[in-house]
């Protein structure tokens, strides 16, 4: 070969790397991104990546972009590993036509898309784009859907992260929408159907592009984001620590951390930490860090229904999906977000056999007009569904209270649950005593000389009568009452014999799931 022929392939990739040229990479940085190139630096493992088709321009020549150069046309495509393990990526350069989607450039995110589902791998894909490419027309419009497509058939097959970290608006929000996990960097990322000009224009409302969406409010308000970081480097370390807990597909098993952490660990605080006083709250994140390998839970929708835990952890070096009532915050009631946000965590980890560690403490559904006219029966059915449909081993550990329709829907036995503890401090009926006395006594208390004293007398024998675990153990619907202290070391006993546990199911299309 020529030394022409490899210096011309020297200069094109050299070209390559310049990407949209200084000024732009200067505006970029001066605007708190990293570049698409840099990102995948920082993402991967060092040295690891492999580039694809960086070679391929935009396919219309139309409105002025036969004058462009547009290098990669503005997404960089390929794999690489992150801790060792095979990944497969796409990152948006802004700098090149603002990361606008065109037909090659979908082309290329389809490509890696489709080899990722065949080599069965994750994907994660860095959003930064203006969007649909204009100057193309209706061929982005159909790049777009295409990648819909292949996010669709790719779901409960490989593990899908979106980090928004730029732009994101009109249909191009639908592909973050359809993965697993969007992560949005505070600040620089925004995501709208439509923007604040076309909201002014139509509703008057005035709203600034991050007040309409920015990170935050779709971290706490809408729940589209399940993560925020406070900037692209915590971004990407973020979505390598998550994939640390993840398999790398459907059929293959979760990985399995050295276990640092003792199995055999009691932790006597645990005793002490469910109050004696059934209205007080405590915080049940404190109970999960306390039980799972050194302390570290991964919270996804940390700021979202916060009165559901959902979240990563690990036992004995084992990645499992816990779920958990969280006292502290509208005592744990089951409302239609946390329903909503339940559902579709434990749908991800019965699709990617991550076994699901409950903890119950909740008082009931949250009453309420706005929640029934919102629609708490049919959000609220997601939950039981996804609990009911899940075939992974599914270990529940009621702290306090299991009352009502909502100990059906945590994990209970009758919805094949696999073990289900009980700490003493226990409640499991059909309701608190409070509301259960009104209920079944109405008429003797209206008729009763004192009716208050002669309520806190019924409360304190339904308590005592009911509010304890003893009865479901009884009937086999608690397996076992244990101090709380003894917690870790069970579960993890449960795990070792339920790792392998598989489930049949009969054959369907798919189930129809309230949506
Ligand atoms: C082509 C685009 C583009 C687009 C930006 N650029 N968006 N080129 N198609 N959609 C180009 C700009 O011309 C500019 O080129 C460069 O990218 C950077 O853009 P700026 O406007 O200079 O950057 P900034 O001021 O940061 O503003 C970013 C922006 C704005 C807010 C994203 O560019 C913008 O509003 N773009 C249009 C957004 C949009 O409406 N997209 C369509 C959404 S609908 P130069 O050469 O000057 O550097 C959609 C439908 C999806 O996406 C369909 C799915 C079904």
């Amino acid at each position: 070969m020529s030394a022409d022929r490899l210096e011309e392939l020297r200069r094109r990739r050299e070209r390559l790397l310049a990407m949209g040229g200084p000024e732009r990479v200067r505006r970029q940085h001066e605007a708190g991104k990293l570049t698409a190139r840099e990102r995948l630096d920082l993402l991967l493992d060092p040295g690891s990546f492999v580039e694809l088709d960086p070679f391929v321009e935009p396919r219309s020549r139309e409105f002025g972009l036969d004058r462009v150069e547009a290098p990669a046309d503005g997404v960089v495509t390929g794999h690489g590993t992150i801790d060792g393990r095979p990944v497969h990526v796409f990152s948006q350069d802004f700098t090149v036509l603002g990361g606008s989607l065109g037909e090659g450039h979908a082309a290329k995110i389809c490509k890696v898309l489709d080899l990722a589902v065949r080599a069965g791998t994750p994907v994660v894909g860095l959003n930064d784009s203006g969007g649909a490419r204009i100057q193309e027309g209706v061929a982005s419009l159909g790049g777009y859907a295409e990648i819909f497509l292949r996010n669709t058939l790719a779901s409960g097959v490989i593990p899908q992260i979106s980090a928004i970290m730029g732009p994101c608006a009109g249909g191009a929000v639908y592909s973050p929408a359809i993965t697993d996990f969007t992560i949005m960097v505070r600040g620089g990322a925004y995501m709208f159907v439509t923007g604040p000009q076309v909201v002014r224009a139509v509703t008057r409302e005035d709203v600034s592009f991050e007040a309409l969406g920015g990170a935050d409010v779709h971290a706490e308000r809408s729940g589209v984001a399940h993560f925020v970081a406070a900037d692209d480097e915590e971004c990407l370390l973020l979505i390598r620590r998550l994939l640390g807990f993840l398999p790398p597909n459907n059929l293959d098993d979760p990985p399995r951390r050295p276990p640092g952490d003792d199995p055999g660990r009691e932790d006597p605080a645990l005793d002490e930490l469910v109050p004696d006083d059934p209205t007080r709250p405590y915080d049940m994140r404190e109970v999960i860090t306390r039980v799972v390998d050194d302390g570290e839970l991964l919270e996804v929708h940390a700021a979202y229904a916060r009165n559901l835990i959902v979240g990563f952890a690990r036992l004995h070096g084992r990645s499992v999906g816990v779920v958990a009532q969280q006292p502290a915050v509208l005592a744990g009631a089951l409302d239609i977000d946390a329903a909503v946000k339940g559902a579709r965590f434990v749908r991800f980890c019965d699709a990617f056999n991550l076994p699901l560690v409950t903890f119950v403490d909740v008082p009931g559904f949250l009453p309420g007009v706005a929640q029934e006219h919102g629609g708490i029966i049919r959000h609220g059915a997601k939950l039981l569904y996804a609990y009911c449909e899940a075939t992974v081993p599914k270990l529940t550990v009621i702290t306090r209270k299991a009352y009502g329709g909502a100990y059906d829907v945590m994990a209970s036995k009758h919805i094949r649950a696999d073990l289900n503890l009980a700490w003493p401090t226990a409640e499991i009926a059909v309701m608190g005593p409070e509301g259960a006395i009104d209920i079944i006594f109405r008429r003797e208390l209206a008729e009763a000389p004192d009716p208050e004293a002669r309520r806190r007398e019924l409360v304190a024998d339904y308590r005592a009568r009911f509010a304890h675990p003893y009865i479901a153990a009884a009937h086999g619907y608690i397996d076992d009452v244990i101090a709380p202290r003894e917690t870790r070391r069970r579960l993890i006993a449960a795990l070792e014999v339920l790792h392998r546990k598989r489930e049949p199911t009969p054959r369907r299309k798919h189930g129809n799931i309230p949506l």
